[in-house]
């Protein structure tokens, strides 16, 4: 009966080292957020908030011109995608994600008009993605948060 007892210790050592493996992975994500939310938005929102304001000062004069603002359009909403994996006690409310996910399509559509080449439906959909911006801000920390001006 000794070999017995000897294959239910592999046995149980083998599950042991298994699930222990699994906790691990799921406490060190390979995806876990790096930066909290303040950070995230002044090293990628703001700049690209500031690239497509200086874009949009004059009509795009190449096909170049077009494409950083319909990048940073798809920017913005990539940005949206992360503010919703932060973590912390904004970021938990349901209308965290509701008004990121605003940002998002706000983004995206500023990314497709830009593609159209329409000025005037480039502006308005900038002023769209502003206003995405400032609901969030007024919503969760009116006194501190910036307020995005066009
Ligand atoms: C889903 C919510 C949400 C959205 C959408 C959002 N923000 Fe923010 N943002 C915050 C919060 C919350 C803070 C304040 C963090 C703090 O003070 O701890 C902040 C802070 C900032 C700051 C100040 C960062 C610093 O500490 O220097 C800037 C700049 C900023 N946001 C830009 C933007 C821009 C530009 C957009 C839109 C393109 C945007 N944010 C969209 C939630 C949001």
């Amino acid at each position: 009966m000794k070999w017995l007892a000897f294959v239910c210790c592999c046995a149980l050592l083998t599950i042991g080292a298994v699930s222990s493996q699994w906790v691990f992975a799921q406490d060190a994500s390979p995806t876990a957020p790096v930066m909290d939310t303040a950070k995230l938005m002044k090293v990628f929102a703001d700049p690209a908030m500031e690239t497509i304001k200086g874009a949009i000062k004059e009509v795009p004069a190449t096909p170049k011109g077009w494409r950083v603002i319909q990048d940073q359009g798809e920017a913005v909403a990539e940005i949206a995608n992360l503010t919703m994996m932060r973590e912390g006690d904004h970021e938990k409310a349901p209308e965290w994600d509701q008004l990121a996910d605003a940002m998002k399509k706000a983004g995206l559509a500023l990314a497709e008009s830009a593609g159209k080449k329409d000025f005037a439906d480039v502006q308005a959909k900038v002023t769209a993605v502003i206003a995405s911006c400032n609901e969030c801000h007024k919503k969760f920390e009116p006194d501190t948060a910036p307020e995005i001006l066009p």
